[in-house]
């Protein structure tokens, strides 16, 4: 039964703390805040400020994912504001993404790898032992609403499987254009955690939205 990491990026700014409580009533597992700095993705949203006021909404784990050049420069203030999973990226411009994994760690959060739709998901199995969490991309980052990509459904199983070869087990979380059908076809692939920004801060009744996504299960859709 996946768990389900509502995304902000979709709730409303003029109310962030209240949305916050709001999606965690309704039964959110995870809170995934979405950053951006305008390079490495085109757009621009919250820094550590924001998660540090939210950090007082909700007692919900907090996944920061930052959609940041250099990463390695804004671990400690990820982390000191109340981060519990920093994600970073793969193909993000950074000193070495070992290192940036390690300080992540060091900080005492887990240390989590997004990857990008175009990124061949064996450029990430290197790293297997340095992440607590692997993040499968299903739309090019910067924004909400997008049309998720099926072609990396094929990437869970086979990082589930190279995670087997290498003894370890580790949740994969897949964020981007998550809905009531594609979170299926996510859980079926394999995924543990479905990220959704638009599909729960833009439904009537978010609970019920949840319920959805955590019944995702292979061969719910008959
Ligand atoms: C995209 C973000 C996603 C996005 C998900 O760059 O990383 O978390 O906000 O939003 P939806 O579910 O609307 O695609
Ligand atoms: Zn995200």
């Amino acid at each position: 039964m996946p768990k389900v990491a509502p995304s902000i990026l979709a709730a409303d700014f003029s109310r962030l703390g209240d949305e916050v409580r709001r999606i965690g009533e309704a039964g959110a597992d995870y809170i995934h805040i979405d950053v951006m700095d305008g390079v490495f993705v085109p757009n621009i949203t919250v820094g550590p400020q924001v998660v540090r006021d939210l950090r007082q909404c909700s007692s919900l784990p907090f996944i920061s994912h930052l959609m940041i050049t250099h990463p390695e420069n804004h671990i400690d203030s990820f982390a000191k504001s109340g981060s519990d999973i920093i994600e970073i990226h793969l193909e993000a411009e950074q000193k070495d993404v070992r290192e940036t994994l390690g300080m992540i760690r060091a900080k005492g959060c887990k240390a989590a790898l997004a990857v990008n739709p175009p990124t061949a998901i064996e450029h990430s199995f290197e790293y297997f032992e340095d992440i607590d969490l692997l993040l499968v991309m299903s739309v090019n980052p910067g924004f909400g609403g997008q049309s998720f990509i099926p072609e990396v459904l094929a990437k869970i199983p086979a990082a589930k499987q190279e995670l087997a070869r290498r003894g370890l087990s580790i949740p994969i979380e897949i964020d981007g254009g998550i809905n009531g059908e594609t979170g299926i076809l996510a859980a079926e692939a394999g995924a543990d955690i479905l990220a959704a920004g638009t599909y729960l801060f833009k439904s009537p009744r978010p609970a019920d939205a949840i319920r959805m996504l955590k019944a995702a299960r292979p061969g719910s859709k008959d």
